[in-house]
This record gives structure tokens, sequence and C-alpha cells, in this order.
């Protein structure tokens, strides 16, 4: 693994790669890596010839009051995950290197940010579009692996990739959970013992209310009522929102059919936490994408 901080290095190594016909896997991340960051580093390694991951933790996307200074961070361990997992090249940037002026130009895609933790975190979205779309110019023409656990990050971003024809495709890959159903974050870091009990109300109420819906409630405000009574009942567990939304365009559903992602995000000890799962109403059956718990030896 070759580990690069530089644009000009990333882009040649990556050219070279193109050049001998190499299909090139691209993971951005901002670090401290868990099962979930390395399931997708897996997907692009088996899916790819050429596997390249970021490392930034990206001022642009965190709001004043947000845990900027705070992110956890341990590049020693990342290079030897990402190392074990058969990454080529780790990119590893500056703030300098992406950002080297003040930045006048950015990336917004509307709609599709306006609801979820677009509300809450009004200037997130931008951010992360702004810095996609910098990374997917240095990769250039590649397959970029994202989370369903992030399911708004992964809409807009495939949304900005389509109206501004990058060559980029982008995969979504399963959400993956600790053995207590709670979403792997690298957040989860923050939790004291009893934050880290409590939070895992999270994933459990989304079980509660995927069941009600295999069951046969259609009613998206029932399906929220259980989902909210539930997490109420963990006092350490503040809600932010639980929302009932169409799983394409994200605008709220009152009757669930078709493919509706509920999406859950909460304030715990000192971590936002967020969560969600799509369920599938078909005309015979319902499907339920709640994720995937990381086996023992993927746990970090
Ligand atoms: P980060 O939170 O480090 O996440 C990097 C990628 O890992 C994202 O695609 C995210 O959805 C995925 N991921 C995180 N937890 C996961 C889990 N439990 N299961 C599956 N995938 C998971 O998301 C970002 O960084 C940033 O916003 C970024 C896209 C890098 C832009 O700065």
């Amino acid at each position: 693994m070759r580990t690069v901080a530089r644009a000009h290095d990333l882009r040649a190594l990556v050219d070279d790669a193109r050049a001998i016909g190499s299909r090139v896997g691209f993971v951005p991340t901002m670090g401290y890596f868990h099962a979930g960051h390395r399931s997708l580093m897996r997907a692009a390694r088996a899916e790819n010839d050429f596997v390249v991951v970021s490392l930034f933790v990206n001022p642009l996307q965190f709001g004043p009051t947000e845990d900027l200074s705070a992110y956890p961070s341990d590049l020693d361990r990342d290079s030897a995950a990402a190392e074990a997992e058969g990454v080529d090249v780790l990119f590893t940037p500056t703030t300098e290197e992406i950002y080297p002026r003040p930045i006048v130009t950015t990336v917004h895609v509307d709609g599709l940010t306006n609801g979820l933790c677009g509300r809450s975190r009004p200037t997130h979205f931008d951010g992360v579009t702004t810095v996609v779309a910098k990374l997917f110019s240095m990769v250039g023409p590649c397959r970029a692996y994202f989370g369903r656990k992030d399911a708004q990050q992964l809409a807009v971003v495939r949304r900005m990739a389509e109206d501004l024809d990058l060559p980029v495709e982008v995969i979504g890959c399963p959400l993956v959970r600790e053995p207590d159903g709670l979403a792997m974050s690298s957040r989860n870091a923050y939790l004291e013992p009893d934050d880290r009990r409590a939070a895992a109300i999270l994933s459990r109420a989304l079980h509660e209310a995927a069941a009600e819906v295999a069951n046969g409630e259609r009613d998206a405000d029932s399906v929220h009522r259980v989902l909210t009574g539930l997490i109420a009942t963990e006092p350490r567990v503040q809600l932010d929102y639980a929302e009932v939304v169409d799983a394409h365009d994200l605008t709220p559903v009152t009757k669930i059919t078709g493919d509706v992602l509920v999406a859950v995000a909460a304030n715990v000890g000192r971590g936002r936490l967020i969560d969600n799962m799509t369920v599938s109403v078909g005309p015979h059956s319902v499907d339920v994408d709640l994720g995937v718990v990381a086996r023992e030896t993927e746990r970090v």
C-alpha cells in the first residue's frame, strides 16, 4: 500500500493504474475505521483492480457547534486496517491540500438535502458534496462505494454524480451493525458505557417498526408512533427525528407502499447517532433491509 498526502501524487498513481487497464474502486472516509468502513474496502477490492481509500476529516461538513476538533483519529491503526484489506493507495491529505484557499465554489444538491439530517445540520450536505466532488475529480473515473448507514448521503452523492455527469458509478453497500444492533460509527467511540447500552434502542425500535410493517401496517403515522414510543423509553437518548420517507426522493409518506426509508437520528451523550432501514412493500411480500451484523473477526 502506498500512502500519499498530495493530490498530484494520487492522480499520478491512479492514472498509471488506469493506463494499464485497471478498474479503479474508491472509498471516501473520515477515518477511525470500523467494520463498516472495512466492508466498503472489501467490496471495492472484490470488484476492482486498484483500490483507493481517502481519509480526510472534512471541516466543511461540520457545523460551528459540532465535533470537528474532537473527531476520533488513529492513523497507524487505520493504515494497518487498509493494508489488511488490500488497499493500493491511502490518500491522507491535509486541510491545506484540499482547501488551499477559502472556498468560493461549492456543490449544492437541492431537495434531497432539505429533510432528515439536512434540517438539523443545514450546511452539512453542501460540505459533503463539495468535498466528494473534489475527491471524485482527483481520483477520476471509478466506482465509488458508500454505506447505506448514511442513506441520505448516498442518495445525495448519487444524484450529484448523475446531475453533473461525473465519471463515477456510485455503489451503495449494506449497513454494518454491532452484535446488539447498534449501527457501527466512528462516533460510537464517544459513548460512555451507559449511553452505549442505551443507544441500542435505536435499532431495536427500527426492528419493531419493521415487524409492524411486515404484519401489515401501512400507516406511516402508526409506524412513527411505534418508533418514538420505544425510543422515549430511554431517557439517555434524545430523539432528533424519526421519519418515514420515500426511499428514492426522501419526501415524507403517509401510506407505506413501494420502497420506504425509515430513518432516525438522536443525541446520546456527546454523540449524534443515525440509523435507518429500508422497507420494500411488494404485491405479495415485504422485504426489510436492516443491514448486517459484523462477524466477530471483523470487529475492531
Ligand atoms: P465516514 O463517516 O468516515 O464514512 C465513510 C463511509 O463509510 C460512508 O460511505 C459511510 O456511509 C460508510 N459507513 C459508516 N458507517 C457504516 C456502517 N455502520 N455500515 C456501512 N457503512 C458505513 O461519510 C463520511 O465519512 C463523509 O461524509 C465522507 C463521505 C467521507 C465525505 O467527507
